[in-house]
């Protein structure tokens, strides 16, 4: 991939604040790294490529994006392999799925070199920040939105695009409890479900919080119209192991084309698991705990990689998911296998590993 690094202004921060960071206790999203790569698009062009100090934006309170909601991110990864290069994970999966993300919320689109020639500069010169301790990564967040001063509602002529990054390590500490959620939905058929739009996350809040005052830590959702199948969990893809097949709900306009969940998929064909991309109903789930076809249920995606369920809520009832050890459980299996694909130690036979 060659990459117009000339077209990108540098300038770097007076002091790093790497020693501020505890490497061996990272929080999920909280540590920023140095800098930040930034471009606006402005008279139809994509402009002004800097790399500059991670820092606050000056923004105008008629942002029309802070208004109608035309904003939109990306979640990806990079890591450490033992030489200390620096590996992305998928990069160009993420180009493509923004650059569909933009189109349904009327945004502009981003060329693929200034998407990964703003994010290759970034990780050279943030390079230090890559961690390389076990179970740790990079995670870098891509984001757009509408910039126009203006309240009418349409779309905005002008976008920043933004990467930052931040050293990150486990998200979840526990196995997430889960409730099937049967009132609220998360998005509909025709909507903008399968779009990584930040009012996707804004509506998915209240019915969680509700769900974490019951005890649960996350949700699962399920379809619009019959409350019936389920689509997705928390802010993630779902997965099931049902008679020792690999089981996810099939994409659809209101499920988002989950990069983890494709490499997942791909991972588990490799390794001989049978894999059912269909409709999964709640029913099938509940009573598959019940007579032990159903014996892992767990979420997927890039912040959480895999991350096994303890225990599934229903219309009152809890079903306990068993406990596997990490050589008897499915997901563990896949992760192992992702794990080291994209840290170097594992044949990278998709070409999914793309180096910095
Ligand atoms: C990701 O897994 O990257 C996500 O987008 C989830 C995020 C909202 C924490």
């Amino acid at each position: 991939m060659t990459t117009d690094l000339l077209q990108i202004e540098l300038r770097k921060a007076e002091r790093s604040r790497i020693q501020e960071v505890d490497f061996n206790n990272l929080p999920f999203g909280k540590h920023f790294s140095d800098h930040m790569f930034v471009a606006d698009f402005v008279d139809g062009q994509w402009q002004n490529q800097q790399i500059v100090p991670f820092d606050n934006f000056t923004l105008s309170p008629a942002l029309s994006s802070l208004h109608y909601g035309q904003a939109i991110f990306e979640g990806m990864k990079a890591f450490k392999n033992e030489a200390g290069e620096v590996l992305m994970f998928r990069p160009l999966d993420n180009v493509k799925r923004m650059n569909e993300s933009a189109h349904r919320m009327c945004m502009a689109t981003l060329p693929e070199d200034v998407f990964m020639g703003g994010l290759e500069a970034l990780l050279r010169v943030d390079a230090d920040w890559v961690p390389s301790t076990p179970g740790s990564s990079l995670y870098i967040r891509p984001y757009m939105f509408a910039t126009d001063t203006y309240l009418g509602v349409a779309p905005s002529k002008t976008y920043r695009f933004c990467i930052f990054t931040c050293p990150v390590g486990q998200y979840y500490s526990n196995p997430p409890k889960l409730k099937v959620e049967t009132d609220y939905i998360r998005s509909a058929p025709g909507g903008t479900g399968f779009a990584k739009c930040a009012g996707n996350y804004a509506g998915s809040l209240y019915p969680t919080l509700l769900a974490q005052q019951q005890g649960y830590d996350q949700l699962i959702w399920t379809d619009a119209v019959e409350h019936k199948y389920i689509e997705e969990s928390g802010t993630m893809n779902i997965m099931f192991v049902i008679d020792g097949k690999l089981v996810t709900p099939a994409l659809s306009d209101s499920i988002l084309r989950g990069i983890t969940r494709d490499t997942l998929i791909k991972i588990a064909k490799t390794m001989g698991i049978e894999v059912e991309e269909r409709k999964v109903s709640i029913a099938e789930v509940v009573e598959g705990i019940g007579n032990g076809r159903l014996t892992e249920a767990f979420g997927a995606g890039t912040a959480v990689v895999v991350s096994p369920y303890s225990l599934i809520g229903f219309n009152g009832q809890d079903y306990m998911l068993p406990e596997h050890a990490p050589s008897d459980s499915i997901a563990l299996k896949l992760k192992e296998q992702l794990d080291a694909i994209r840290t170097g130690k594992a044949d990278d036979s998709f070409g999914w590993v793309y180096k910095v």
